[in-house]
């Protein structure tokens, strides 16, 4: 793993936006996997500005989303649907229909996460994906716990989950209790990991994510066994390394 200091988010979002730039540059039809959260809305803010500069062109560009909650439509300003929208796609000349996010709203779900996994693989996989970090370790909506499950699948969010992303909705009993998320072996099948991370709320599972043992207790910690990862972090999220 490759570990690039940061200042500060400001420091980190000009950082990895510039690594996902340039992926989109020397390969103008790549396939990104992108995150939703606090985390790499600085990093969005940078490649729109890349391509209101001219410098950046996604026309070509596919994306597939880590993750999605249950229940939540598309147009619900808390789905990661609509984060992606009003973040990243309404803001660049992406074309929407190349544009991937599970479907919160699947009722056979699990046909609609195997196809899920399916149609990443028949884009040839993530060129680069990119990964927030929870609190907990996890990675898309991986929750700690006795395994690594390989494909797309439904999980129940846990309480630390619950808690942390209460601060985007109005109250806590509003967070949906369910998600639809990439499994690890979907994440892993990227050629190239940029993991972003800021703030001392996220220096322990940083730590454990780059120095402890490799277990499903911390879901980041598969990312030491993949050959091309690059973490951008801040001095706080750093602090414990
Ligand atoms: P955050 O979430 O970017 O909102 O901190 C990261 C994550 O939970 O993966």
């Amino acid at each position: 793993m490759r570990i690039v200091r940061a200042k500060d988010y400001e420091d980190m979002s000009r950082k990895a936006g510039d690594i996902i730039a340039a992926q989109v540059i020397t390969k103008p039809d790549c396939v990104l996997g992108l995150a939703t959260g606090s985390t790499p809305i600085g990093a969005y803010k940078r490649l729109v500005e890349g391509y209101e500069a001219g410098d950046l062109d996604f026309s070509q560009v596919k994306t597939y989303n880590l993750d999605e909650y249950r229940g939540l439509p598309g147009d619900h300003d808390q789905s990661y649907r609509y984060f992606m929208n009003t973040n990243l796609f309404d803001h660049v000349n992406i074309d929407k229909a190349n544009t991937h996010v599970p479907d919160g709203l699947a009722e056979d779900y699990e046909a609609a996460c195997a196809a899920y996994d399916e149609a990443v693989a028949a884009a040839g996989n993530q060129d680069l994906q990119l990964l927030g970090i929870g609190n907990n370790g996890h990675i898309g909506f991986n929750e700690p716990g006795d395994a690594f499950v390989r494909g797309t699948h439904c999980v129940d969010l846990t309480e630390s989950t619950i808690q942390a992303n209460s601060r985007l909705f109005d109250s806590i009993d509003d967070v949906p209790r369910q998600a639809f998320t990439m499994g690890i072996g979907t994440i892993m099948a990227a050629r190239t990991i940029l993991v972003m991370a800021n703030g001392e709320v996220k220096a322990q599972a940083v730590h454990d994510m780059i120095y402890g043992p490799i277990t499903p207790a911390c879901q980041a910690s598969i990312l030491q066994l993949h050959p091309n990862v690059v973490l951008v972090a801040d001095e706080a999220a750093l602090s414990l390394c």
